[in-house]
């Protein structure tokens, strides 16, 4: 069994980036600004926005973070984007989700411009990266294609098997996946015999959000194993309070695999790269 060890693969490429950066400043270019905007104050979305801000500083490109009241109207946050879709200073923008109930994602997510839609939500993006043009990629899919591209998986002709089907990850990475050449099966809720379609797979990519879901018997011997899951789960023990539990049963599923992501320093890292280089593209395509 080997890790696809996500902290060290996101080192490498933030090292990749944070030379570009300084090669666009030296040709005179602009600094990549990212601006984030924070709806109320859930816990774990106020850790990613910061980490977000973070790996920023980190690859020397400029971030502000805009944090509003949960009680935000519809209508002030739209104009708030508005601004920032204007400013030229701004190159990428993204709305951290979940959103209060009282403000409808679909048109926030369609506000914001898709030039600086480095989340790669708006449907302009979706529909060029469904068709495989240039475009900005949802960060978790694809931070998963660079970490198989950096450890040389080979993809083509093999039998992808997602778990999941949100438009965030389990969906396009369908998409990326298929562009990669693999036979891919999408499984959710409502998939009956999971566990024979998963015992075909070459690559299974769990991402239900259902702490250690994938099991053993699921799983073929020598397969490659992708976690996307990052649930909290309560635990007393740990200074946090909590605990992070991916959607793979490691313990027992790691033994099995030729390749498999750890949970934590796995996807997360990778995503959170994907951002970034969005972020650059953006920079890069003005
Ligand atoms: N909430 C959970 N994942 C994401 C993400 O990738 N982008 C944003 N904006 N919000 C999220």
């Amino acid at each position: 069994m080997n890790l696809l060890n996500g902290n060290e693969v996101a080192k490498e490429l933030k090292g990749k980036i944070k030379k570009a950066v300084e090669q666009l400043q030296q040709a005179g270019k602009k600094t990549p600004h990212l601006a984030a905007i924070l709806v109320g104050s859930d816990g774990a979305s106020m850790t990613y926005v910061n980490a977000k801000a973070k790996d920023c500083a980190e690859v020397g490109f400029q971030s502000t973070v805009l944090h509003f009241d949960a009680n935000i109207s519809k209508e002030a946050l739209i104009q708030e984007i508005i601004q920032i879709n204007n400013n030229p200073e701004i190159d990428g923008l993204i709305v951290q989700l979940p959103l209060p109930k009282h403000i409808p994602e679909k048109e926030i997510t369609e506000t914001i411009s898709f030039k600086k839609d480095v989340d790669g939500f708006h449907p302009m993006n979706v529909g060029y990266m469904f068709k495989g043009l240039p475009c900005f990629l949802p960060a978790t899919p694809y931070g998963i294609v660079q970490m198989l591209e950096h450890y040389n998986i080979e993809t083509t002709g093999k039998h992808c098997v997602i778990i999941g089907r949100s438009d965030i990850v389990g969906k396009p990475m369908g998409v990326l996946m298929l562009q990669k050449n693999c036979t891919v099966t999408t499984c959710h809720s409502k998939t009956v015999n999971m566990k024979e379609i998963c015992l075909q797979a070459d690559i299974i990519i769990a991402a239900v959000g259902i702490p250690e879901f994938l099991k053993a018997e699921m799983v073929k011997e020598g397969a490659i194993v992708i976690d996307v899951g990052i649930t909290r789960v309560e635990d007393s023990n740990h200074p946090k309070g909590y605990l992070l539990k991916g959607d793979v049963d490691f313990a027992n599923v790691a033994p099995k695999c030729s390749w498999i992501t750890p949970v934590p320093g796995g996807v997360g890292p990778m995503t959170r790269v994907g951002l970034l280089l969005n972020t650059l593209q953006a920079v890069q395509n003005s």
